[in-house]
């Protein structure tokens, strides 16, 4: 299990509230390529772009900071967080852009989940942090430790590794945990409440990424169903989901080439889960960082829905082969207005548990890979030469 551990923090799903371009930010300059984030020992877990600065924001899980990298001038800053920086409590896991309010949201974890395996204790305390990029400035930090310890008591059943968020049109936080698949509500404010827990939680590592789409459903990747979970946020019964898996993914995992192409065994355990606004809401990216069947360092799964995430389909997958020294996976993704890029994640997969030193950090430009993968659903694509039909058998 020690190599396992620290897929962990499993975290972050950027989460990219598609198909809105923040109607009151101008268009961020173009980007295109591979973008290396010049910051030594980043320990990073997930990231996002912010459309309000047209800036990168990154995680450092190990040290509970954020990195602000600016992709145009090769400009970057770690941005500290009190009581959170270098506290061993914690781990800094997703970072998620909301396109509603133009901030930051950092999810902070409670260690003890994650380390030294993934489950290993199912306690200890959770954040969540709102920053200003614009305002460089931390608006408040979320201690929702009493809100977990009450649905503890009321479900009987642990809560712990809150390591993602999604947000919604009206400024909300939708705060999610992996063991025990509660979703806090966050305000604009601050102020948390249940939004959501199962009637019988399970213990294990379910909901792992989550977004919210431009028609304002929240979409959570769950690996105890292994199936999307969808919200209506702005239906009469916004906190009731739906439970779907994906279809096309093979009983087994098979060989060759089909095992390379992921979704072995019917699994969907995400450890983010992005909406790129290039797909307009119609496809989604899973970190598929634990089934070491689809490849030794994971891979990106990708899955695809017509009818806003009622039903979807495994599109194939992307093997993590980038190369760098030592260990990179990818435990996040996230998205430009036009472009999708897979974060490169050095973490500590060995017995040692030591984090690795690295001096850089890659957004690796995935984008093209993506467009294959979902054919005609990629901007541009010519519908009549089938491509997109040719992943439709897996
Ligand atoms: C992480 O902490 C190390 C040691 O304190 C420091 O050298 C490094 O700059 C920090 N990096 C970030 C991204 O916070
Ligand atoms: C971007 O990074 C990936 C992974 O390391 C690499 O395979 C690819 O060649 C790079 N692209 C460019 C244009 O350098």
């Amino acid at each position: 299990m020690g190599r396992l551990a620290m897929v962990l923090c499993l975290s972050s799903t950027a989460a990219a509230t598609a198909a809105r371009t923040s109607g009151s930010v101008p268009a961020c300059p173009p980007l295109r390529g591979n973008v290396t984030v010049k910051v030594p020992d980043i320990y990073p877990e997930s990231a996002d772009f912010a459309f309000s600065t047209c800036k990168f924001y990154l995680g450092s899980l190990n040290n509970g900071s954020l990195v602000e990298w600016d992709p145009y001038t090769s400009m970057g800053e770690i941005i500290e967080i009190p009581e959170v920086g270098h506290n061993p409590d914690f781990f800094l896991c997703g970072v998620d852009y909301s396109h509603a309010t133009g901030t930051i949201y950092a999810s902070v974890s409670a260690r003890d989940p994650w380390m030294p395996y993934i489950g290993a204790s199912l306690r200890g305390p959770n954040r969540l942090i709102h920053y200003s990029p614009q305002e460089k400035a931390i608006l408040w930090q979320a201690n929702v430790d009493s809100l977990v310890q009450e649905i503890e008591r009321d479900t009987g059943s642990p809560v712990a590794g809150f390591q993602d968020s999604a947000e919604d049109a009206d400024g909300n936080a939708y705060f999610i945990a992996a063991f025990g698949n509660a979703i806090l509500q966050v305000d604009p404010d601050g102020h948390a409440i249940k939004f959501y827990s199962p009637e019988r939680p399970a213990t294990t590592y379910g909901f792992g990424g989550a977004f919210v789409t431009g028609d304002n459903v929240l979409v959570v990747a769950d690996a105890v169903s292994h199936a999307f979970v969808r919200f209506e946020l702005s239906g009469p019964a916004p906190s009731h989901p739906t439970v779907a898996a994906p279809r096309g993914h093979h009983p087994e995992p098979g060989p060759g080439p089909e095992r390379q192409n992921g979704g072995g065994g019917g699994v969907l355990e995400c450890d983010a889960l992005v909406a790129p606004p290039r797909y307009q809401d119609r496809v989604c990216l899973c970190s598929a960082v634990v089934d070491r069947a689809l490849s030794p360092h994971g891979a990106i799964a990708a899955y695809r829905s017509e009818d806003g995430w009622r039903t979807s389909r495994f599109a194939g997958a992307i093997p993590v082969e980038f190369g760098q020294a030592p260990d990179v996976w990818s435990t996040a993704q996230l998205a430009t207005a036009d472009r999708v890029y897979a974060l490169s994640s050095a973490l500590p997969y060995d017995e040692s548990l030591a984090f690795p030193r690295t001096g850089s950090t890659t957004l690796v430009d995935i984008t093209d890979k993506i467009d294959a993968l979902v054919g005609e659903l990629a901007p541009g694509a010519d519908r009549s030469d089938g491509a997109g039909h040719a992943h439709e058998e897996l």
